[in-house]
């Protein structure tokens, strides 16, 4: 064959034209059916914000959203927190909103019979996840200033984290776990009221810790190492450096000493609500006031129980036999953060009370998840 078409000059020439023309058609195809395939209006085209710095950031539901979960006071403030002192990164205050819409879809799809009606009138599950993921994402993007990389702390996301990753197919969780006794000291002390939860009961909160941290436990293992890093705030706070070099690395952010001085940056990069309760602890740098606080508040039948009350506890990590366990040793720097607050305690308060205003004692506070909501269950099945 290739010795005839060597032979015939015009044949040749023939020959080749077709090709070219077939190829030529194979791409219009190929482009053509590009095109249709990402016309439909399923498919969320990029929308812009403008900075500050009149950069332009586009955002959309495959960009890398980062969230940080796990039960309210486990240090997710903290977290977010230092992550807001990065300038690639802003979390911001806790948008409260998110979580709630994201339970009332589960609701929604609870029975069948409503279900199907959905499913009749055209609002198909992905028509429902294409509105709420477009939603979350306005709140995500708009509550604060534009970043390359946004993030979310509503503590109780994670509890839908698989949801979540059906809806930003990027998505990242940093999941806070803390010593459940410490949780839920914090809890009664600050009277965090969060549904559900007993304030005048430490058995009963520690039940409830119990169930809402295996939960979000297995929604982390669901979602895989890839997509969910557990971050003990034990560890965390012992070893700042250590950990949010792990971290910044699981989310693919370049590493920057800023992340360890979070406190430098308060209301220049980390914006703090003047309601949530956790602000007028973050304005301090990292220590260990918070870690063993509890020892001793807990009533002595709740004590001897520990292990049957909150098996998550061993789960995780920590003895539940030990009061307190020995969460290790404090890197120097943190040791000589701590011997500092302490030494101007009085300091301290004074500038909370001034930046704060006590908001939170006038009743007007209210914390992660509040009164009433169903929703903000953290113990809710989802
Ligand atoms: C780290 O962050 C600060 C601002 O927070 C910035 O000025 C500095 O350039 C950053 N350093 C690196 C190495 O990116």
């Amino acid at each position: 064959m290739i010795l005839r078409l060597s032979r015939g000059g015009p044949r040749r020439a023939a020959f080749y034209a077709i090709l070219l023309l077939f190829v030529a058609a194979v791409l219009f195809r190929i482009c053509i059916l590009r095109l249709t395939e990402n016309d439909p209006a399923m498919v969320s085209p990029s929308k812009f914000v403008v900075g500050p710095d009149h950069k332009i950031y586009e955002y959309n539901r495959d960009m890398p959203l980062i969230f940080i979960g796990g039960v309210p006071r486990s240090g997710t403030t903290l977290m977010r927190a230092m992550l807001d002192a990065h300038p690639d990164v802003r979390c911001g205050q806790e948008t409260r909103v998110i979580p709630r819409l994201l339970q009332l879809r589960f609701h929604w799809l609870k029975s069948e019979k409503e279900s199907l009606r959905l499913e009749e009138a055209g609002i198909t599950k992905s028509v429902l996840d294409s509105a709420i993921a477009a939603f979350t994402l306005e709140i995500i993007v708009k509550h604060g200033e534009p970043a390359p990389r946004l993030c979310n702390k509503d503590p109780l996301t994670i509890k839908m984290g698989t949801y979540v990753v059906d809806l930003f197919p990027n998505a990242k969780f940093i999941f806070m776990v803390r010593d459940g006794r410490a949780t839920a000291h914090s809890i009664i002390t600050r009277k965090v009221t969060i549904t559900g939860f007993d304030l005048t009961s430490y058995r009963q909160c520690l039940k409830k810790w119990n169930s809402a941290v295996e939960a979000m436990n297995n929604q982390c293992k669901e979602l895989g190492p890839n997509r969910c890093l557990k971050v003990p705030y034990e560890q965390l706070v012992l070893h700042p450096r250590k950990w949010m070099e792990k971290v910044l690395k699981f989310l693919d952010i370049p590493w920057n000493e800023s992340v360890l001085h979070h406190h430098e940056f308060i209301n220049n990069g980390v914006s703090l609500s003047k309601v949530e309760r956790s602000s007028d602890q973050v304005i301090k740098p990292v220590n260990l006031e918070a870690l063993t606080k509890w020892v001793g508040s807990i009533p002595d039948d709740v004590v001897k129980d520990m292990a049957e009350i909150a098996p998550m506890l061993s789960v995780l990590g920590y003895d539940p036999y030990a009061n307190p366990p020995n969460y290790g040793r404090p890197d120097d720097v943190v040791a000589t953060n701590t011997k500092d607050i302490q030494k101007h305690k009085g300091d301290w308060e004074k500038k909370a009370k001034e930046m704060f205003n006590n908001r939170w004692e006038e009743g007007g506070g209210g914390d992660t998840a509040l009164d009433k909501e169903p929703s903000d269950n953290p113990n809710n099945t989802t």
